[in-house]
């Protein structure tokens, strides 16, 4: 029987690869790089199925290609990388991996927010550099996380996952959101506007998706509203906060510091952003462990299978 024909763009773990070509016709092996556009619409046009990651630009003209794709199945939580209305126009399936990142992403959150307020990274920098004299009281000091507010924009999967391991810090959470979420047993989570939360946060950690309201949702006016003391955290997309006003803000102290994970031009960041010393930075590593890469890839297999087999997908986009 012949196997339906898939596409891959890129490199996935092994054990998801091995599943691939046991179960797949793999049209080419994918490279470990982001692929040209030309090599992009080579296999659309010729893919049943097609696992896509968060870095390809999938809008109506690669689509129009696609003549005999049933199922786009992308790597990631977010898909901003896709024009949505152009697949559902030409009746292809889009599909997504949630669940399965909430807890690593929401760990990766919790990393940078100490980095940040422990100052982790310039610390072990000092010691690489070799400048390092010894203990002083008044040296490299941070700013306690223990007791701070924790503000959440975007209270989705990602955001009550973070919002849950405050509580072993003690620390009260406030958060906007379009509707209220209950918070586990025993926890108190405060519901309140946008600015409410800027005011008031000591920590504010994005897990909104990047849609056209939630693009530069944190602008110049949002971090001149945060207090000069508060730290900002992204691990969400990098559009949704204005990377040049945040530059503005961390190089003047109108807030303490940040933390990201992904920006608005990835792979390129924006050249202020490197020279400050109060911004962690990492290159999307959100949901970067083994276990949760391989059970996105399978979250990804599970959907084409069932969409190729003619039932519903498992994890459809709307
Ligand atoms: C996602 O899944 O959207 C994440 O950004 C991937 O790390």
């Amino acid at each position: 029987m012949m196997k339906p024909r898939l596409f891959v763009t890129r490199r996935l773990p092994t054990p998801v690869m091995d599943r691939i070509r046991d179960q797949y016709d793999l049209l080419s092996d994918p490279p470990d790089r982001a692929l040209t556009p030309q090599e992009l619409r080579h296999g659309f046009a010729q893919a049943d199925a097609v696992v896509s990651t968060l870095s390809d630009r999938i809008g109506a003209d690669l689509l129009s290609h696609a003549t005999s794709l049933k199922i786009l199945a992308n790597y990631a939580v977010g898909y901003n990388n896709i024009d949505i209305a152009a697949a559902r126009a030409r009746g292809i399936v889009v599909t997504n991996t949630p669940d399965v990142l909430t807890d690593a992403t929401a760990d990766l959150a919790w990393a940078l927010l100490l980095a940040v307020s422990r100052r982790v990274v310039e610390g072990d920098r000092w010691i690489r550099e070799g400048t390092w004299a010894g203990w002083a009281p008044t040296q490299m000091l941070g700013t306690d996380v223990s007791g701070k507010t924790l503000g959440i924009i975007g209270m989705g999967r990602i955001g009550r996952a973070v919002a849950e391991r405050a509580h072993g810090f003690r620390m009260p959470v406030i958060y906007t959101s379009p509707r209220p979420v209950t918070a586990p047993r025993g926890l108190s989570w405060n519901r309140q506007p946008l600015d409410a939360v800027l005011r008031q946060s000591d920590i504010l950690s994005l897990h909104v998706p990047l849609t056209d309201t939630t693009r530069h949702l944190i602008g110049q006016r949002e971090l001149n509203v945060m207090k000069s003391t508060a730290i900002l955290i992204n691990t969400s997309r990098g559009s949704v906060v204005d990377e040049a006003a945040l530059v503005s803000a961390l190089a003047s102290g109108s807030i303490a510091g940040a933390g990201l994970d992904v920006y608005e031009q990835e792979p390129t960041i924006h050249a202020g952003l490197t020279g400050l010393h109060n911004v962690v930075l990492l290159p999307h590593l959100g949901s970067a462990t083994l276990e949760t890469r391989i059970r996105m890839g399978m979250m990804c297999l599970e959907n084409i299978a069932a969409v190729l087999a003619g039932n519903a997908a498992l994890n459809p986009v709307e």
